[in-house]
């Protein structure tokens, strides 16, 4: 069977995947083109609001849930070229992550980063782990970085509450990040995906704009607010898609403060 961690990573062009991996991507590819460049864009916000977060928000320490199989750059490479005393701790409940996991380890010397292989829906579990209670200090900011991690997790496990609990364990200046696909701008095409996904037994839940709102409730979206991947402060120079064009757009993006 096909894993979501290897079939993103054979979008992003990575060679840590095996033939059932690349077949259903390729069913994907076949049916949503964009899913390339989606994935390229997604890793290109989480690279911008964690840089944005560490240079511009004053954040130190991260925890990213839902990690992947690393990629370059790495969420801790980026905080840490702007804080090199960045703290970050990764979580992915995929034992093909976890095999990876050492390429996460290299910190810079006045930083830290662990690896905790552990399932987002036992966030208590997270929280008091030995990886989190030794790297990061919860009495001050933490950045919660959840990159496409949230369209797997079934709607009867209650990813909104899941996420509150993590954000009630945090303090105020904390933000959240995350990424969600939607069905709002291609809906044919990512409905195909879902059952292509389907079909490997991984569930995945698209929202609407609103549905993915509701995550944010009760903190201050950063503007420009929640977005398609690509117009959430693109870098300088970078040419943005007019709206008019705006079609294969897959997934949405925002950076939310704790007040
Ligand atoms: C599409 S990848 C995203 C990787 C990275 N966050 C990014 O956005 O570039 C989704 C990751 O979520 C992980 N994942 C899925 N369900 C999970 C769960 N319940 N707990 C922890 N990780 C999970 C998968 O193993 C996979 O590595």
């Amino acid at each position: 069977m096909a894993h979501s961690a290897r079939m993103y990573d054979y979008y992003l062009g990575g060679k840590d995947n095996f033939p059932a991996d690349r077949q259903a991507a390729e069913q994907v590819r076949l049916a949503m083109p964009e899913v390339v460049h989606g994935a390229v864009q997604n890793r290109a916000f989480l690279v911008r609001a964690i840089r944005y977060l560490a240079a511009e928000a004053g954040v130190r320490q991260f925890l990213d849930i839902g990690t992947g199989i690393p990629t370059r750059p790495n969420l801790h490479e980026v905080a840490q070229s702007a804080a090199p005393q960045s703290r970050l701790v990764y979580v992915d409940n995929d034992p093909i992550v976890l095999a990876h996991a050492r390429a996460l380890l290299v910190s810079s010397p006045q930083g830290a980063t662990a690896y905790l292989d552990a399932d987002f829906r036992e966030p208590q579990r997270i929280l008091t782990s030995p990886e989190v209670v030794e790297i990061l200090d919860l009495a001050e900011p933490v950045g919660l970085s959840l990159g496409a991690l949230l369209p797997f997790i079934p709607e009867q496990a209650d990813p909104e509450g899941i996420v509150r609990q993590l954000m009630d364990a945090l303090p105020s200046g904390s933000y959240l990040t995350l990424t969600y696909l939607t069905t709002d701008f291609s809906p044919t095409e990512v409905t195909r995906t879902v059952d292509i996904y389907r079909a490997q037994d991984i569930p995945v839940h698209p929202r609407t704009h609103d549905d993915v709102l509701r995550f944010f409730g009760g903190f201050d979206l950063v503007d420009p607010g929640l977005t398609p991947l690509h117009r959430w402060r693109p870098d300088t120079g970078t040419a943005v898609q007019p709206e008019a064009e705006e079609g294969g757009q897959l997934a949405y993006a925002g950076v939310a403060r704790k007040p």
